[in-house]
């Protein structure tokens, strides 16, 4: 007897006189017909149980749920909708589940309830199908690296400086919180902390990746990164996994290509490596579709949109060139922008990044040299003195989708900005090192893996493309 995954028997074009499975219940139909899954594959593979000489014990303990050890012959199925099935001569309820009470009932659920059961709702085929491309994706990021020279680096989770600057951080402390200890200014003296500093969970692995780039060449960073904003949107989480790729004597417009080929690049793999769980997602937004007035349809279907995103160029756009279009243009019939642009050096909203994308260019666009002052303090300030070399590459249904910037290489420069922020040089004195011995042009991007995990999934929720989600007031599992 040889154990083999669902995914294997399916494939099987003979017969096998014993084969061996295991998997859980999805449903028994007619007292016969068993549908089994074990989460390598969308289908089921059918297992017929002849309950004239089964015990009635066992047969009632085949439930929608339970995990079955199951052993039989592999055939030619008689039935539809199947290639092959197995005649059980075997079989093993390796665990129950009690049909009144089991929440994945075989019946369409709305993804709030699933969420709300987020250990059982990979037992469902959309959320199985996303995971196992959330998997797939997260190897074809690996491969693409290590197949370009990069080396996979580690950075901290917890750490003591601000990346983004941003202040949204959570803070990491043994502290009695209730009855913490005063110093003389009276605040709370981190000194007599675990670290013995004040200490966060990192934003943002891009500062040490910096360093290693400065010796290694072209490293990257992929793990998980917090942020203590409280943005309750689709498209936010508490805690998210970012990649970060941060390469040498590299300048903004290599930065770009880099993006470009790398996003190209992990589409394209799961194209090729997993296309029955992308044919199946976009099948079930065809079906929402449908429930969608016409003038909200989508012109493209799921896997359209990545083919276009693959065959087309990203359009590269300046901030100031992206200004111009949106002072300029209606957004809609009647409305305007809820936040319409006055002048130059405002920062872009959601809906202004999603019109230039989905409205103005129709193609994902990579916006660049910033203004200064909307950026973060590590930004390489341009000739000009007030944009930097920044750039942020907007995706059609999700709007930013990666983070990125040439970085100042100047030490004087970089003081100077530092100083201007009231960030204290002692805090990144290592980082100021980079720029005394050996500085160099270079450049790295943030890409967020959940928002690319949307994209690709046409899911429409951030909490849906990852595991157990972390936003404001959830954190259940
Ligand atoms: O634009 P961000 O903040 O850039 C950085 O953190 C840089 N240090 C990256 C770098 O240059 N190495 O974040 C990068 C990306 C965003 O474009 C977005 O895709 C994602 O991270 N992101 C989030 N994803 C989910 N939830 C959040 N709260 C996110 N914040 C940022
Ligand atoms: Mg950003």
């Amino acid at each position: 007897m040889q154990l083999y995954s669902v995914s294997q028997l399916l494939k099987q074009e003979n017969k096998l006189p014993e084969v061996e499975v295991k998997g859980w219940v999805r449903t028994f139909r007619a007292n016969r017909f068993i549908a089994l899954n074990d989460g390598s594959t969308l289908n089921n593979i059918q297992c017929v149980v002849d309950f004239e000489t089964m015990e009635e014990a066992v047969l009632k303990r085949i439930t929608t749920g339970a995990a079955l050890h199951i052993k039989g012959e592999l055939v030619e199925s008689q039935g539809k909708g199947q290639a092959v099935e197995i005649i059980v001569s075997e079989l093993e309820v390796l665990g129950d589940s009690d049909p009144e009470a089991y929440p994945i009932q075989p019946k369409k659920h709305s993804f709030e309830f699933l969420r709300e059961h987020a250990h059982l709702r990979t037992r469902t085929n959309t959320f199985s199908a996303v995971m196992r491309l959330r998997s797939a994706l997260s190897y074809a990021v690996h491969k693409y690296f290590n197949d370009h020279g990069f080396y996979y680096m580690h950075t901290p989770i917890i750490t003591g400086s601000d990346a983004e600057g941003a202040g949204e951080m959570f803070k990491v402390t043994k502290l009695d919180v209730k009855n913490p200890p005063i110093n003389g200014n009276g605040k709370v003296d981190y000194s007599k902390d675990f670290f013995g500093k004040e200490t966060n969970l990192t934003v943002s692995g891009q500062l040490e990746a910096e360093t290693y780039a400065m010796s290694l060449g072209k490293v990257y960073t992929f793990g998980p990164t917090f942020r203590a904003e409280n943005s309750n949107t689709s498209r936010h989480l508490s805690e998210f996994w970012m990649i970060e790729p941060e390469v040498a004597f590299m300048d903004l417009p290599g930065n770009m290509d880099l993006a470009e080929d790398f996003m190209k690049y992990v589409l394209n793999y799961v194209l090729e490596h997993n296309r029955d769980d992308l044919d199946f997602l976009e099948q079930r937004l065809l079906n929402e579709e449908k429930t969608k007035p016409q003038a909200e349809r989508s012109d493209m279907s799921l896997i359209e949109k990545l083919k276009f995103v693959i065959d087309n160029n990203f359009k590269r756009v300046s901030y100031t060139e992206a200004i111009d279009i949106l002072r300029n243009c209606k957004p809609n019939k009647k409305k305007k922008f809820k936040f319409p642009i006055e002048e130059w050096g405002t920062d872009l909203q959601s809906e202004h990044e999603r019109y230039l994308v989905e409205k103005h260019f129709k193609c994902p666009v990579i916006l660049f040299d910033y203004p200064a002052n909307i950026k973060a303090f590590y930004m390489r300030l341009n000739e000009d003195g007030k944009t930097v070399r920044a750039m942020d590459i907007l995706f059609p249904g999700i709007g930013e989708i990666v983070g990125g910037s040439q970085r100042e290489e100047r030490l004087e420069v970089l003081k100077e900005k530092m100083a201007a922020l009231d960030i204290p040089e002692e805090e990144l004195w290592w980082y100021l090192d980079l720029r005394k011995y050996g500085t160099a042009v270079h450049s790295g991007f943030g890409l967020g893996f959940e928002r690319l995990v949307m994209f690709v999934t046409g899911m429409g929720n951030i909490r849906d493309v990852i595991p157990y989600p972390r936003t404001p007031q959830n954190a259940e599992f």
